[in-house]
């Protein structure tokens, strides 16, 4: 039978006593984290959310009791009333707060036996993350993982503060509304009363905090979920949070100056770092340019440089038929890495065959010739210009990427970011934050054959971009700025659209007929043309900001019920099948009952 609770109440959290509580009687409650017998003598550490105590059982003080210590086991929840006594000389761990003590047991309340658990609730312990997601409520007791929750909620009182004290309000959204567009596909909730008619899940807020500035309400803000049903990788999760935002009569240096704020307001409050702001800026165009992704992680050099004209005319035929083709031929230089083996360059090769490179030419630099399959095709005059351009010198090691824009940026920007990791380039728990606007406005979709808003739709074209919307798509810039840390796309967002005439053309130039896009966003234009200020926002994603906070390198680590690759949740099994009869009521006949994997 296990004792109640009855009177017992704590005094201490497990993190709280020290030298200074030295025989102070005190109560302490918590899980068992480990029991140790030591010749009769019996300690147990006992564990809270704040930390760990060591409590002894003395067969001298209550022989009883510590026949009933015998019984405990881990993860057992009891309750102890006890002295705060000093630990022996040389029993004291320094690392440790409640090191210099531990609790000589009076009275012990066993208040709930555990089954052994099917992993130690340590940290550092090796067991998979599907055991440990599947037993996530056990998972979410280790210490790390009780700290990143911890963090998650301290970033979100942060965000509160700050932003209730710039006048902004706090205000909610639907969750049953429908599409809005942000390039994943929507989940849809079945509607019971409207048999055939479907909600979908935001995968932002975007047309609502829209609606809000419309409004009149001026500054708003909502630590939302959202939904997206894409593929998901370790910054990617189906359902997810954002630190949502919207601001009436500004423009961008508004935004970005309430964001550096906002994020100095953090990492003081969370991690007491002082960011030096403004962040640096840079457009769309340097970005890709020089680290080959729009999300560049700045912490360290490597930086790509164009070669397209040095080599245009050269007899490497690889590089110079490229060139001809409107391709583009581009290097990073990694100085002193001339001591990569065959084995490292293959392995490079391999890595940038995954963003479809079709080679990785590469020239190791001797003191008095380069090593290379392909620097015989060089004249001297090319040489000298690649020496200038990329800042050679002997021991360096050259890696060439030669295709269209896209594969070379995209593969070489990646292959930044692997060597830096291999080369220790990046020290622990620095932060790079960078601005990246000018964004492209549209980009072409291949497989569906149309263009796409890069972010979003609702994105205002720079005006002097307008008249090219219909002429020239592929050339108008938006007023879209992303927020990038150490690499990762912090948060994104734009001037909005303020004017019908504008909107409609940017829904025609994505090859939307005007009566589907009346049909989906007509209460958007009728908004739009109600009086609407200018206004613009931004959206932080909130799991990826308390995943960098807390050092972790995927958001499942600072989300307590994360899913799956899969979009699947261990603990409960959800996704699951629908009765028949709940299918009969939502007028749903499902094709197969079973999809095939
Ligand atoms: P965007 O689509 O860029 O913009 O999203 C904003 C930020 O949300 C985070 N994020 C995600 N985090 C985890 N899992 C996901 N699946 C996921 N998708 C996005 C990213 C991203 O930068 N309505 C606009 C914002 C605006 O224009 O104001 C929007 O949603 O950190
Ligand atoms: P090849 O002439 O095909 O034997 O290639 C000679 C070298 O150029 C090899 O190291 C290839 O990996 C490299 N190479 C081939 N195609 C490309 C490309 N598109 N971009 C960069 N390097 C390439």
């Amino acid at each position: 039978m296990p004792d109640k609770l009855g009177d017992m109440r704590r005094t201490h959290h497990c993190r709280q006593l020290d030298a200074n509580d030295i025989g102070k009687e005190v109560v302490l409650m918590g899980w068992v984290q480990r029991r140790r017998d030591h010749g009769g003598v019996i300690f147990v550490d006992l564990r809270d959310r704040e930390g760990i105590t060591q409590v002894v059982f003395n067969p001298e003080v209550d022989r009883a009791m510590h026949e009933k210590a015998h019984a405990i086991r881990n993860e057992y929840v009891i309750g102890i009333r006890g002295e705060v006594e000093a630990r022996p000389e040389g029993m004291i761990n320094p690392s440790l707060k409640t090191g210099e003590i531990e609790v000589l047991c009076r009275e012990l309340r066993i208040f709930n036996a555990a089954e052994t658990p099917p992993f130690l609730v340590e940290d550092r312990v090796e067991v998979s993350e599907n055991i440990r997601l599947t037993h996530r409520h056990l998972d979410l007791r280790r210490p790390g993982l009780q700290r990143n929750i911890i963090t998650r909620h301290r970033t979100g009182a942060a965000v509160r503060n700050f932003l209730n004290d710039q006048g902004f309000l706090d205000i909610e959204t639907p969750v049953l509304t429908k599409a809005t567009p942000e390039g994943a596909r929507d989940y849809l909730v079945p509607s019971r009363v409207n048999p055939g008619m479907f909600y979908a899940l935001p995968q932002s807020p975007q047309l609502f905090k829209q609606l809000f500035m419309i409004a009149g309400l001026d500054r708003y803000y909502q630590i939302v979920r959202c939904f997206r049903d894409e593929d998901l990788r370790a910054d990617r999760q189906p359902e997810f949070t954002q630190i949502d935002m919207e601001m009436a009569f500004v423009g961008e240096e508004d935004l970005m100056a309430i964001s550096e704020g906002m994020m100095r307001a953090i990492f003081k409050e969370v991690r007491d770092i002082d960011l030096k702001t403004p962040f640096q800026r840079l457009t769309y165009d340097e970005a890709v340019g020089r680290y080959g992704l729009d999300k560049p992680d700045i912490r360290f050099g490597l930086e790509l440089q164009d070669l397209s004209d040095i080599v245009a005319e050269s007899d490497f035929k690889v590089f110079s038929s490229v060139v001809k083709k409107g391709g583009v031929v581009k290097a990073i230089n990694a100085k002193g890495c001339i001591g990569f083996s065959r084995k490292d360059l293959d392995d490079f090769t391999d890595f940038v065959s995954v963003y479809r490179a079709k080679g990785m030419a590469w020239i190791k630099v001797k003191e008095d010739a380069w090593q290379s399959p392909i620097a015989k095709f060089f004249s001297d005059a090319e040489k000298e210009a690649m020496i200038e351009r990329l800042d050679i010198e002997p021991g360096d090691l050259i890696l060439f990427g030669a295709d269209m824009p896209k594969i070379v940026n995209e593969s070489l920007g990646h292959l930044r970011n692997h060597l830096a990791r291999k080369l220790n380039l990046i020290q622990d728990d620095t932060f790079g934050f960078t601005w990246v606007t000018h964004f492209p406005m549209l980009e072409y979709d291949e497989t569906e054959k149309r263009y796409q808003a890069l972010h979003h739709p609702f994105t205002a074209p720079f005006e002097e971009d307008y008249d090219k919307l219909e002429s020239e798509p592929l050339r108008v810039k938006s007023r879209a700025y992303d927020l990038v840390l150490n690499g990762f796309e912090l948060g994104g967002g734009s001037i909005r659209v303020h004017r019908t005439d504008v909107q409609r053309k940017i829904f025609s130039a994505l090859g939307m007929a005007p009566e589907e896009y009346e049909d989906k966003f007509g209460f958007l234009l009728s908004a739009l043309d109600s009086g609407a200020p200018p206004h613009g926002g931004i959206a932080f994603g909130f799991d990826r900001l308390v995943m960098l906070l807390c050092g972790e390198t995927s958001i499942r680590d600072v989300i307590p019920f994360p899913k799956t690759q899969r979009a699947a949740c261990l603990m409960t099994n959800a996704p699951s099948e629908a009765g028949k009869a709940q299918l009969d009521e939502l007028g749903i006949k499902l094709r197969k009952t079973k999809i095939d994997n």
